[in-house]
């Protein structure tokens, strides 16, 4: 059924994991997602961010998760605005089938996050729509050089509270070493996830569900077989699964994987052209991408999430 988050998170926070949240753009990842949450007893959080909107028309991407529903009706979905620039965008998702959305006003001042994610947060209520806001930002551990960057950078457990009580948001998405994207960390190094940071802003707010976003671990068998297939992904390095399963025990209710969605697709795809030159059928490439792309989903809500078996 099509849901808030409100019980999903509840639930996760009690039983000490989270719920994946996979970005959808087409058909096929909507099946591959749903396909694996269904077979796994499993939640789900669907997002769209404005470029995948944009890609296949938000209409669609309602309309695909209104059929995932209907084929699986027993699986609470969540369909999600992921990083929604301002309230007219979360307006819009939130009159037209959305559940929950995230405004992303991190990188405005924290006075003009607070005012706009306040907005949000009370129109969504009035329209039993959740929101998602953001507090520090987002870029790779590798940026932090020094303490003033490592400040600009991480979320500041000083600020979670007085953010929570005066936006009124649903949930929070903190930074803690994540970033966008399959080239998060240096090669050679050691990617570490400031636990410490979570841990003080669960403190700060008991209950309180937490969001990591940037969080694909760039699983090297796919990057391998990308590479073998002719494709050329230099140094692609991700969240160690270890750190985010530990996360997943704690206030961490929420997971965002893309870039690992997008590696399934490609591989599937490049392997199947590579053994198949003399095929053309897009049923047959988009479908050996479908197949890794439910993989994928089913790894995570199994070794990565622990939300396996939660329904
Ligand atoms: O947070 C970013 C997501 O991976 C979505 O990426 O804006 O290219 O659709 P996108
Ligand atoms: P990845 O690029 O690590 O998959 O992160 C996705 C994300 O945070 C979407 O909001
Ligand atoms: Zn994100
Ligand atoms: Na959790």
């Amino acid at each position: 059924a099509l849901v808030t988050s409100t019980e999903m998170f509840k639930k996760a926070y009690n039983g000490g994991y989270a719920i994946g949240a996979f970005n959808i753009n087409n058909m096929e990842i909507v099946q591959a997602i749903t396909d694996a949450a269904a077979e796994l007893k499993s939640p789900v959080i669907l997002q769209a961010s404005q470029g995948a909107r944009k890609y296949a028309n938000s209409v669609y991407l309602v309309k695909l998760v209104e059929a995932a529903n209907e084929i699986h009706p027993e699986v609470p979905m969540v369909l999600h605005l992921d990083h929604g620039a301002d309230f007219a965008t979360c307006k819009d998702c939130i009159d037209n089938g959305f559940t929950s959305v995230m405004i992303d006003y991190s990188s405005h001042s924290f006075e003009e996050n607070i005012e706009e994610s306040r907005k949000v947060a009370e129109y969504a209520h009035e329209h039993g729509v959740v929101v998602e806001a953001e507090l520090g930002t987002l870029a790779g551990i590798e940026d932090a050089v020094s303490v003033d960057a490592d400040k600009a950078m991480f979320t500041d457990p000083d600020q979670v509270e007085e953010f929570v009580n005066k936006t009124g948001v649903d949930s929070l998405a903190i930074a803690i070493g994540t970033s966008h994207g399959a080239y998060k960390f240096k090669p050679g190094t050691n990617p570490k996830l400031r636990l410490d940071i979570l841990a003080e802003v669960s403190r700060r707010l008991p209950g309180f569900p937490i969001v990591l976003h940037g969080s694909s671990s760039v699983p090297q068998e796919y990057v391998k077989i990308i590479n073998e297939h002719g494709g050329k992904l230099k140094d692609a390095i991700g969240v160690p699964e270890d750190q985010l399963r530990e996360a997943a025990r704690g206030a961490v209710c929420k997971i965002n994987i893309d870039s690992d969605l997008r590696l399934g697709m490609t591989a599937g795809i490049r392997e199947h052209f590579v053994a198949n030159p003399d095929h053309f059928d897009p049923r047959q490439y988009i479908g050996d991408g479908r197949k890794y792309v439910k993989d994928i989903v089913a790894h995570k809500i199994k070794n990565v999430l622990g939300s396996e078996n939660t329904i």
